[in-house]
């Protein structure tokens, strides 16, 4: 790594310190020996400003924006591409010789981990948990390929939200459900795809689960975006169900290659990604 003409990449959020970022996008840079680095910078929410400002003066060439910065994000930049306007966040950031320009791979990342598994979601019966940062993305990325979409949340009024501003900006109906068991279990009769957006079941609460394996049936798909750990309640569940299960990383890997492609024009390395981040998982 020469130091005179490296190009720096970051990640912004707040915590930054658990990411697998660094090491999936450092492992990528010298797959194809590209003069890059990629740290993790810990930015506190009234400090978000000023990072931006920072990342001008240092002509840092791009970056990932985090929890809870996605959508305070959107207001300091130059420009958003379709990907980032249509779902209102941001997850990477291209500096285009001084341009400030905000993408989204978050939707596109998480829907080639599943056609990746599965196949094209056209016509699918979907029910999406959560209407967080992820699950937005993703609720866009689903309707623009033709799945016919449930979104479910703990607070409701967030579902309906979103749900019709994607009525509003694609024309496309989206249903809404509470997490109430009844009702959770009514809408889950006879879909094909169960994607968990939530951060239910995430580390240090591993043990816990908003759908069981009574409420599911066999050949369900069952998606959980959770990847700490990979093998979560939900997933574990679902085998019990006799479902098809995938876990979180390959949206991880596939919204990072997407970035990575964004930031260098090259095709992502996607196995050296993948390996980087499963060993760092596995500690
Ligand atoms: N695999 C990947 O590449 C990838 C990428 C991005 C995110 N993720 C993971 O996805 C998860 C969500 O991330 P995010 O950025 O979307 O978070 P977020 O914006 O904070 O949204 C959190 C979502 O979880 C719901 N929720 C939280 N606690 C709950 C509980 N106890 N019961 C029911 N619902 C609950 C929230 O419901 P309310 O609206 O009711 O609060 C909301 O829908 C995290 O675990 C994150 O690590 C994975």
């Amino acid at each position: 790594m020469k130091s005179a003409n490296l190009k720096l990449f970051a990640l912004i959020g707040d915590p930054v310190e658990q990411s697998l970022s660094p090491p999936m996008y450092n492992a990528a840079f010298r797959a194809l020996g590209l003069n890059c680095a990629y740290v993790a910078l810990r930015v506190p929410k009234q400090f978000l400003t000023d990072a931006i400002g920072g990342i001008r003066a240092l002509n840092i060439a791009g970056f990932n924006i985090t929890t809870p910065h996605k959508i305070g994000i959107v207001g300091l930049l130059d420009e958003l591409d379709e990907s980032a306007s249509l779902v209102g966040a941001v997850n990477t950031v291209k500096n285009d010789r001084g341009k400030l320009i905000g993408f989204n791979t978050d939707g596109e990342g998480a829907l080639r981990a599943l056609e990746e598994k599965v196949g094209s979601v056209r016509e699918k019966e979907v029910v999406l948990l959560g209407a967080g940062g992820a699950a937005r993305a993703i609720a866009f990325s689903l309707s623009k390929a033709g799945a016919r979409l449930t979104i479910a949340n703990r607070t409701v009024s967030r579902a309906k939200a979103l749900a019709s501003t994607i009525e509003q900006k694609l024309g496309i109906e989206v249903e809404v459900a509470s997490l109430n068991r009844a009702e959770l279990t009514g809408a889950l009769k006879n879909i094909d795809v169960l994607i968990n957006a939530t951060s239910v079941g995430m580390s240090p609460n591993a043990d816990q689960t908003l759908v069981s394996a009574s409420m599911m049936h066999r050949g369900l798909v069952v998606y959980d975006i959770v990847y700490e750990p990979l093998r979560t309640k939900l997933l574990r569940e679902a085998r019990r169900a006799g479902g098809r299960t995938i876990d979180g990383l390959g949206m991880l890997v596939h919204q990072g290659a997407l970035a990575f492609e964004i930031w260098t024009g090259k095709r992502a390395p996607i196995k050296v990604m993948e390996a980087a981040a499963k060993r760092e998982l596995r500690g």
